[in-house]
């Protein structure tokens, strides 16, 4: 089997390692990585940073036609890459080839993104001191960006970073996640094709621990990272003085109201508490719903959920693949039956096979479960009912997270109530909380991190705002 190069400022190279990347679902190697060298690691610090003002410089319409180069290659090749991330990652393939979707609009946007990208001009003669005088108002980039990504999204959330660096002309360092390189390494090969400057990318699949020395590189002032709390944190500690962008985790809750449409509840809940076997930040943990209708609301989400596939992931019809390892199932039934031990009822699912967790829905679940608690990143659902709006509202804050959520409604009071009530950076009305528009902005507070992406919301996270101030106008 080949061995895949990774990305060294533009070019292709091979360096001192390999890493072999395994198929979740089977075992089977699905390809292998090379590794750079430290010695090659600086050659890509040095490359991107001397490259800074000749990116930054770059006109519009070159960084909008490169952007533009990669949303139609992702799209020309979109059954290849599809395969590629449900072999190294275990998603099923229906999920992949949504995910490659997202991603070939994720470019577009950046590209559409990158020709608004003007500034803007405020009158300062307000005031009658400042007559004759204009500000105008330009975003300039922070300076390279070091992108950690992680491994539940190995085409989009790479894309999610990498898009807006090239738009506000950053360049940019994508450290990929261990599990899932060989797609991040495609998208380089793409981005090869843009003829953009050389040291305008790098893609480089070191392992973890040598992260920490890419974070604390002076060269590098802009650190942005999806994946766990911990990891986030201690990047954050590590560079204080860094511009560090922090996707984190969620326990994300859909309350579902006593009007809502309990069909399309049920059907939403289940589905999306359980697609990519619950790995995603936005992933239904728990399930809210008020008294009234508990009992009937309970009967058809499990019914929905126990008519999920579960299986090969290479599969069509499959719905439910396995998690990115066999350790990650293995944590997920040890969380499920410590919660089955202290009292939680299993009204379906709880067992495992390998890699694969059976969909899981809890009801009874004590308050200090882990399955409550943390985020558990598999397909396990908690079900909560309350007496009362205020009682659902108040149990989606009582989280340390604060990512999305989502509330079955039709009421436009209670979803208005709900947008200014709950604690979370997104607020899904009729619809999950793993609902995202890439083209919207997206990201948490309380311990689901800071700073937001989103093409727009990204291309402002990564740069700053500078004021020219001309004299002497007449407006
Ligand atoms: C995430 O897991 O945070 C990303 C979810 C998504 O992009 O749909």
């Amino acid at each position: 089997m080949d061995v895949s190069p990774f990305w060294l400022a533009g070019s292709p190279a091979t360096g001192e390692a390999e890493l072999t990347v395994t198929n979740p679902h089977d075992g089977r190697v699905v390809g292998t990585a090379s590794v750079p060298s430290p010695a090659q690691v600086e050659r890509a610090v040095a490359a991107a940073h001397a490259v800074r003002k000749e990116a930054a410089a770059l006109p519009l319409h070159v960084r909008a036609a490169a952007l533009a180069h990669v949303s139609r290659r992702l799209s020309e090749r979109a059954e290849e890459i599809a395969r590629l991330i449900s072999a190294e990652n275990g998603k099923p393939i229906f999920w992949a080839r949504g995910e490659v979707g997202r991603a070939v609009a994720t470019f577009r946007f950046a590209a559409e993104e990158t020709r608004r990208f003007s500034g803007t001009a405020q009158r300062l003669d307000t005031e009658a001191a400042a007559t004759g005088r204009l500000a105008y108002v330009s975003r300039q980039p922070h300076g390279p960006v070091l992108a950690i990504t992680p491994f539940n999204f190995p085409l989009n959330l790479v894309a999610h970073k990498v898009a807006p660096a090239i738009a506000v002309g950053a360049p940019v360092i994508v450290k990929p996640a261990p599990a899932t390189p060989l797609t991040a390494l495609l998208l380089g090969e793409i981005l090869a094709e843009t003829g953009l400057p050389e040291g305008m990318f790098s893609v480089l699949p070191v392992p973890n621990d040598r992260a920490g020395a890419l974070v604390a590189d002076p060269r590098l002032p802009v650190v942005s990272f999806t994946g766990s709390g911990p990891v986030g944190y201690a990047i954050q500690d590590q560079v204080p003085r860094k511009h560090v962008t922090l996707e984190l985790g969620g326990n994300a809750a859909a309350v579902v109201l006593a009007d809502a449409d309990l069909d399309w509840a049920a059907t939403r809940i289940a589905l999306f508490s359980n697609y990519q076997a619950g790995q995603s930040c936005i992933a239904v943990q728990r399930v809210i719903v008020e008294a009234p209708v508990a009992e009937a609301f309970t009967a058809k989400l499990v019914a929905a959920v126990e008519s999920l596939v579960v299986g090969d992931p290479a599969d069509d019809k499959t719905q439910v693949g396995p998690l990115v390892s066999a350790e990650a199932a293995e944590r997920v039934e040890r969380w499920v039956a410590e919660a089955a031990a202290s009292g939680a009822k299993v009204l379906t699912g709880g067992g495992r096979d390998g890699a694969t967790v059976a969909p899981t829905v809890l009801a009874d679940v004590p308050r200090d479960a882990k399955v409550l608690r943390e985020e558990v990143f598999g397909p396990v659902l908690v079900v909560q009912p309350v007496a009362s709006v205020d009682e659902a509202f108040a149990a989606v804050n009582d989280s340390k997270y604060g990512l999305q959520a989502g509330v079955f409604t039709r009421d436009l009071a209670l979803a208005f109530r709900a947008g200014k009530e709950l604690e979370v950076g997104g607020v899904i009305i009729g619809d999950v909380p793993s609902y995202r528009a890439d083209q919207m902005p997206y990201g948490g507070v309380k311990e689901s991190g800071t700073g937001r992406e989103g093409l727009r919301s990204a291309m402002e996270d990564y740069t700053y705002e500078k004021v020219m101030v001309l004299t002497g106008l007449t407006l």
